[in-house]
């Protein structure tokens, strides 16, 4: 199978409209969406996905507003896709992210307990497989 990636356009995303946007940046740069779904995130999807999180401060307001709406959940395929989306997305902090990234023109800072910032890009082959078979299990 070539490269492949999870995105989610958070809930934040999909509130503001962004889902197309963020589908548009993903498909114009090259890259084959294989995979799109409008998901309703449970508790343990969220507790799986966020496995590394778990124990930290914002682990309880990640999840909680991970559960604030629907999630657009995407695979995206290419070489290169994995560290190419991620420099789509820009810098996790959308107030330090780049203009030109998504997270640096459509994102700010809130003022929340999270970082509200719109999409979530897989950050290793590994995690790309982990996350991809968690939100799409019966993806070929
Ligand atoms: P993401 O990298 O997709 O997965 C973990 C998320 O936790 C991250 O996006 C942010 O939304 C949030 N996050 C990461 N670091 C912090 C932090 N220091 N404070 C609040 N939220 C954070």
């Amino acid at each position: 199978v070539a490269e492949r990636t999870l995105v989610l356009v958070k809930p934040d995303g999909v509130r503001r409209g962004l889902s197309g946007e963020v589908l548009r940046r993903i498909e114009t740069k090259g890259y084959t969406l294989r995979a799109v779904e409008l998901k309703h995130a449970t508790e343990e999807l969220l507790a799986a996905h966020y496995a590394e999180h778990q124990g930290k401060p914002f682990y309880g307001p990640l999840v909680e507003f991970m559960m604030s709406g629907p999630v657009l959940a995407v695979v995206a395929e290419g070489e290169g896709v994995i560290p190419g989306f991620r420099s789509l997305a820009g810098a996790t902090n959308p107030t330090e992210a780049a203009p030109g990234t998504i997270r640096g023109d459509l994102g700010r800072d809130w003022g929340t307990a999270v970082q509200q910032n719109l999409v979530h890009g897989s950050d290793s082959a590994e995690s790309a497989a982990r996350e991809i078979s968690l939100w799409f299990p019966t993806l070929p």
